[in-house]
């Protein structure tokens, strides 16, 4: 991983003086007291979209309070590359608060790079082949299981497939068939509730006993739950197995001390939850993408025959599906599952001669970054192509990051990739999708994008 060291600086320009940097400009369309929250709840996609008008750096006012936003992509990466900026903020607090504070994605500091250290491994490019079995298993048990439905409910199928994936490569272990199950319906609720805890933070309203906070409560208790006895059946096996979980339970802190076990149960709660709606939502899209352009499953369905010659799609034949791997990274820039990202500035910095004051709470979307006209030709056209070598070129630099970059850079890039490819060619092969009535593909905000409800006909090819 890199390692933010440009302190105050953005990356080709001078350090300046504090008297020389600009206050950021007042973003547009705030209204007395609430200032631009309101724009923000109505439409966020549309609100992050359009900022980039408005200047670099613009300021928000959400009620009283200033927020940051960064809207070019050059400022954007020196942002995630700086060292001046943590996690941290609202959105973080929110997330500590229910999925405990010790685990990698929240921390920050010595601990933070101590924690990426252990985890790595496990996701390191040429550790990926070893999960190969699992997500070729998932991938055509998926399509099996398809084969005797009548309609898809995509965002059950997607959830499934995903949690499954990440509970039986990362934590393998017995039983782990049964606790995917419970995980992934843990999960689905417990995400669900933490947006609406984030967004409408109504504080002690969610701690009344209505079926709604009884069965958040429910499932968050069963997720912390399930990890405990998946912590204790690895310890009781004995077993040690080259993985992710046996790197956790050896893992040392600063002082070669065993790290604790609330560390532990952290840890585990903290790589299987952005690892598993992340992976469920463009899961979605892609299904999205493939039921709404016949001509293009078709495309991948047409590549996956050349490589295979007619069997079924291998984990081995991922790395020369490339065009289903375009197919795949177009769906991520149009709908990227993490859709905003904040973090707070730890000193008096700048950005692009901006002040940043010591304490700033800053956004950026990746949403709005990917789409923007300034940064693709017909940015809003599903285009795989755009990703073929010679065209990849006239994208500029931080332009298209669904994975993040810097020290924070998600650490599950390859594994995501190749599962994702990998069930896009498998489903574009066995089936012609179609979407039925009562399904709804608008966009749903929340944690991630998805579709709000999609629904489709799998019709066997
Ligand atoms: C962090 C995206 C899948 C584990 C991140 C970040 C992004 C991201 C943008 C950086 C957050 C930030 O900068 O504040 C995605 C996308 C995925 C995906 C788009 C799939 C399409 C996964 C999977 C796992 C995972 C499958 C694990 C099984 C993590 C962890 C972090 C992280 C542990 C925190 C890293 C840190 O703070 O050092 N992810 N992710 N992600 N992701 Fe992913």
């Amino acid at each position: 991983t890199t390692h933010g060291t440009t302190h105050g600086t953005t990356p080709g320009t001078p350090p300046r003086t504090a008297a020389e940097l600009r206050e950021p400009p007042l973003a547009g369309g705030g209204v007395p007291f609430l200032g631009h929250g309101p724009k923000l709840i109505r439409d966020p996609l549309a609100f992050m979209a359009q900022l980039r008008d408005h200047g670099e750096v613009v300021r928000l006012k959400l009620g009283p309070k200033t927020v940051y936003a960064v809207t070019t992509p050059e400022l954007t990466g020196a942002l995630a590359l700086s060292g001046d900026y943590k996690i941290d903020g609202p959105l973080w607090e929110s997330l500590e608060g229910l999925l405990g504070k010790e685990g990698v994605a929240t921390a920050n500091g010595p601990r933070h790079r101590r924690q990426r250290r252990t985890i790595q491994p496990a996701f390191r490019l040429d550790a990926i082949p070893a999960y190969g079995p699992v997500m070729e298993e998932e991938t055509h048990g998926l399509t099996e299981r398809w084969r005797s439905m009548e309609t898809v409910d995509c965002t059950a199928e997607s959830f499934r497939v995903a949690v499954r994936i990440a509970a039986r490569c990362l934590l393998r272990g017995d039983c782990m068939d049964e606790r995917a199950e419970r995980l992934s319906a843990a999960l689905a609720t417990v995400f669900r509730g933490m947006y609406r805890r984030m967004v409408v933070p109504l504080g002690p309203l969610y701690r009344l006993p209505l079926p709604a906070n009884r069965s958040f409560g429910r499932a968050l208790a069963d997720l912390h739950l399930l990890v405990d006895e998946i912590v204790a059946e690895r310890r009781a096996s004995g077993r040690k197995p080259d993985d992710l979980l046996t790197a956790l339970l050896a893992a040392e802190d600063e002082k070669g001390d065993p790290i604790g076990e609330q560390e532990i149960h952290d840890q585990v709660v903290a790589i299987v939850t952005p690892g598993s709606e992340t992976v469920a939502s463009t899961i979605m899209w892609l299904l999205q993408v493939l039921a709404e352009h016949p001509e293009h499953a078709d495309r991948v369905r047409a590549e996956v025959e050349s490589v295979t010659g007619g069997r079924p799609v291998a984990f081995e034949d991922v790395r020369r599906l490339r065009h289903t791997n375009n197919v795949v990274v177009e769906a991520m820039r149009l709908r990227p599952a993490v859709w905003i990202l904040t973090r707070r500035a730890v000193r008096d910095t700048e950005l692009g001669g901006y002040r940043i004051p010591a304490g700033a709470d800053i956004v950026y979307s990746p949403y709005a970054i990917q789409r923007d006209a300034r940064s693709y030709a017909d940015n809003l056209t599903f285009d795989p192509d755009r990703w073929l070598p010679e065209r990849v070129k006239s994208v500029p630099k931080h332009a298209m990051s669904p994975f993040s970059t810097g020290n924070r850079k998600c650490p599950s890039d390859h594994f995501s990739m190749a599962q994702l490819t990998l069930i896009t060619a498998a489903v574009a092969s066995a089936f012609r999708l179609e979407q039925v009535a009562g399904s709804n593909d608008a966009t749903r905000v929340g944690i991630t994008l998805r579709p709000h409800r999609l629904l489709v006909r799998p019709v066997p090819r």
